[in-house]
């Protein structure tokens, strides 16, 4: 398996001074940057586009940036977010009219496509794309805000897709979103996730490096455990 990377959530970091608490995460222990991108359209929420990208890039963040399209259309908004500096480009298939297509985009413009599955999406979406894309990124909340609570159903749905990357034989990245706690982190683990995207209980803790610690040890303890 590849290596287990926490990926804090910035849609609940302090955006008056979002730079250095960015900083402060990655150097409290986080591994890539998840960037919510919300349009009030294909969810009900707005946050924050390419510039706020590229302002990272430029205040010196250096980690992944694994950006999250929550938007509808997608295709227009890659070209951008790949100038801007992200890694990780995910979307929602049924945002697209052609996912082969906007996943082909994204690799063209040089970065790394996901596919991106809300809790009631079916795994079919996986039949003829997995093979194309690095990343998929499992909802474990309805898109849209943060702070909700983790729908136990995709416990199952980890291990279904793990099992899918696994027969790929390809290093495909398997990212669960939402709720994601220090108390679940380690189910989530031991069904087969190997990015854990966190926000609120990330940057709503007084303490990161502390947060982040324990939630290594949570998911240490199954992986020693042999899962
Ligand atoms: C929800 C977003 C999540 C969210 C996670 O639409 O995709 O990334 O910020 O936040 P928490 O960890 O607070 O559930
Ligand atoms: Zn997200």
């Amino acid at each position: 398996m590849l290596k287990d990377w926490i990926a804090p959530s910035i849609l609940a970091a302090n955006f008056a001074q979002l730079g250095a608490d960015v900083a402060q995460v990655l150097n409290d222990g986080g591994d890539v940057v998840h960037f919510d991108v919300m349009d009030n359209h294909y969810v009900p929420n707005l946050s924050f586009g390419p510039v706020i990208c590229s302002a990272l890039r430029e205040y010196g963040i250096q980690a992944p940036i694994d950006v999250h399209l929550m938007v509808e259309p997608v295709d227009d908004l890659i070209e951008p977010f790949s100038d801007a500096g992200a890694t990780f480009i995910s979307f929602h298939p049924e945002a697209s009219r052609h996912v082969d297509r906007t996943i082909k985009l994204i690799r063209e413009c040089g970065c790394q496509p996901g596919l991106a599955l809300n809790p009631s999406d079916s795994l079919s979406h996986l039949d003829w794309t997995l093979e194309e894309i690095d990343l998929v990124l499992l909802m474990s909340v309805n898109p849209g805000y943060g702070g909700q609570s983790f729908i136990e159903s995709t416990i199952p749905k980890i291990a279904e897709v793990r099992k899918r990357i696994d027969s790929s034989g390809r290093d495909i990245r398997l990212e669960v979103d939402g709720g994601i706690k220090v108390d679940n982190i380690a189910r989530i683990a031991q069904s087969g996730a190997d990015v854990f995207v966190a926000g609120s209980s990330i940057f709503g803790a007084e303490n990161y490096a502390a947060t982040i610690q324990t939630m290594r040890s949570e998911i240490g303890s199954v992986r020693t455990a042999g899962s």
